[in-house]
C-alpha cells in the first residue's frame, strides 16, 4: 500500500519584493561543459524554520529536507540548501526555484493550477491533506459525523467553507493549525477540522499522541504532494522520477518520524466548497497568507472610510461577506479577492456585483443574497468595494 501522509501547507508568509530582479542578475554558466552536471550539487529549496517540513537543523531536518537527502543520494550527487522563508507562496517559488537558485522544491501541490506551466512535477510522493483532530475513540464517519459537535476550522479554509451552509454544526474559527490544537485542549472544541501534517506534528510533539488524527478526502481537502522543478529542468525531472519509487519505503518511515497522518482518509463530498479556495495556495499556505496579509495590513493605514454608505458598507461586508472573501475584503486568493472586480470587469463592474450578489452563483460558492438585503444596502456594500480597488493582489 502507498503510505499516506501529509505536508504541503507551511506557516508564513512574508514578503519577499524586490529580491527577483537581483536573482535575474547572477545567473551562472558552468566553466567546463563536460560532466558539469555530476559534480554539482541537487539543490534543495527550504524553509530553515518550517518543522514538521523543513529545519535547517541537522538534528531535525524534517520531512522534506530528508527526502531530499534520500533522493540526492540515489542520484549520486552531494546536497546543498538554499534556506528560504515562507517555503511554499508563490512569490518564493517564482523567486528561488524559477530563479534558478534551486534546482528542486520539495511538496508542492502536483497541479497545473499551482504555477502554470512555469513549474513542472515529479510523480507524487505523498497524499496531503486537512484532519479530524479528535479524542481518541471517535469514528467520524464524514460530515454528518459533525453533526452537534464544536468544530474548529481554519479560517478561509476548505474545512470552513465545507460547513459554512451546516446550522447543525457549531464552527469555532481559528487562525491556524496550532490555535485548533489549543482549542481542543482547552475544551473549546471537540473536534478540529485542521491542516493535517501540522496536527500530526504537534500531536506528537507537544500533546504526547493523546489525539486520534483522520485524514480527510475531498474536493480541496486534500490533493498530491510532488516534487516541483522549474520546466527547463525536465531532465533531472525524469531521473528523480526514476528514482522515487524505490524511496517510497524510506519516505513511508519518514513519515512516522514526524508524526504525519496516516490511514484510510474520510470521505467528505465537497458540493458546498467555493472554486476559489481548491487549489493548493487556498489550503494550509493560503489560509497564512490571507492571516498575515490581514496582520500587516489592518496595521497600517487601513484607509479611513468616507461617508456613511461606505462605512454601513463596510460593517455588513466584514459582517456577512469577509467570512469567504476576507475581512475589509483583503483576500490572497485572486478568484474571490473582490479588490480586483474593477480591474477584471472594467465598465460591466457594477453590473457583474449586481447581478453576482442577487441571484449568487450556486455552483461554484457564492450564496443569493437578495432575500437577506435592501437595494440600499446593497449599493452601500458596492461603495464600499470600490474604495478598496486594486490592480494586483500581488
Ligand atoms: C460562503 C462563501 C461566500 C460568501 C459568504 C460570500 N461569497 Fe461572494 N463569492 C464566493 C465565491 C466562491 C465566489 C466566486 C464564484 C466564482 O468562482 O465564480 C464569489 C464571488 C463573488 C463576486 C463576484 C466576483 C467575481 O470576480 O466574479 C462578488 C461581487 C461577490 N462574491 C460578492 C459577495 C458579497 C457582497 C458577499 C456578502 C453579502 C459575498 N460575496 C459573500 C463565496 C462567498
Amino acid at each position: 500500500m502507498r503510505p499516506n501522509f501529509s505536508g504541503i501547507g507551511t506557516s508564513r508568509n512574508r514578503a519577499i519584493s524586490g529580491l527577483l530582479a537581483c536573482v535575474a542578475a547572477t545567473l551562472i554558466t558552468p566553466v567546463s561543459p563536460l560532466h558539469a552536471d555530476e559534480a554539482q550539487p541537487f539543490r534543495l529549496c527550504a524553509d530553515p524554520t518550517n518543522l514538521p517540513f523543513s529545519s535547517d537543523s541537522p538534528a531535525q531536518p524534517g520531512f522534506y529536507v530528508e527526502i531530499g537527502q534520500a533522493l540526492a543520494h540515489a542520484l549520486g550527487r552531494p546536497i546543498a540548501y538554499d534556506w528560504y522563508k515562507s517555503y511554499f507562496g508563490k512569490r518564493t517559488v517564482r523567486v528561488t526555484l524559477l530563479g534558478k537558485q534551486c534546482d528542486a522544491m520539495i511538496g508542492l501541490p502536483r497541479s497545473e493550477d499551482f504555477m502554470g506551466p512555469a513549474v513542472i512535477f515529479s510523480n507524487s510522493f505523498a497524499k496531503e491533506g486537512y484532519a479530524l483532530v479528535a479524542a481518541k475513540g471517535q469514528v467520524i464517519g464524514g460530515v454528518d459525523g459533525l453533526k452537534g459537535k464544536r468544530v474548529a476550522v481554519q479560517f478561509a479554509s476548505t474545512p470552513q467553507n465545507l460547513l459554512a451552509s451546516r446550522d447543525d454544526i457549531q464552527k469555532v474559527t481559528v487562525l491556524s493549525p496550532e490555535e485548533g490544537m489549543q482549542a481542543l485542549d482547552q475544551g473549546k472544541a471537540d473536534v478540529a477540522f485542521i491542516w493535517g501534517p501540522v496536527a500530526g506534528w504537534l500531536n506528537k510533539t507537544s500533546y504526547n499522541d493523546r489525539y486520534q488524527i483522520q485524514l480527510t478526502e475531498g474536493e480541496g481537502l486534500s490533493w498530491d504532494a510532488a516534487i516541483g522543478f522549474a520546466k527547463t529542468s525536465t531532465e533531472l525531472r525524469d531521473r528523480v522520477d526514476a528514482v522515487l519509487p524505490q524511496l517510497q519505503t524510506t519516505i513511508g518511515e519518514l513519515a512516522v518520524k514526524y508524526g504525519l497522518p496516516a490511514g484510510q482518509p474520510v470521505r467528505f463530498g465537497a458540493a458546498t466548497v467555493p472554486s476559489g479556495t481548491t487549489t493548493g495556495t487556498g489550503t494550509g499556505a493560503g489560509v497564512t497568507e490571507v492571516a498575515n496579509v490581514v496582520a500587516t495590513e489592518t496595521k497600517g493605514d487601513a484607509a479611513a472610510p468616507s461617508g456613511e454608505a461606505v462605512g454601513a458598507g463596510k460593517e455588513i461586508f466584514n459582517g456577512t461577506c469577509a467570512h469567504c472573501h476576507g475581512p475589509d475584503a483583503i483576500q490572497s486568493e485572486r478568484k474571490i479577492d473582490l479588490r480586483l472586480l474593477r480591474h477584471r470587469y472594467g465598465d460591466d463592474v457594477r453590473n457583474v456585483f449586481w447581478k453576482t450578489v442577487h441571484e449568487g452563483r450556486p455552483s461554484k460558492g457564492m450564496p443569493a443574497w437578495q432575500e437577506v438585503f435592501t437595494d440600499e444596502q446593497f449599493d452601500s456594500i458596492y461603495s464600499f468595494l470600490l474604495t478598496v480597488q486594486t490592480e494586483s493582489n500581488d
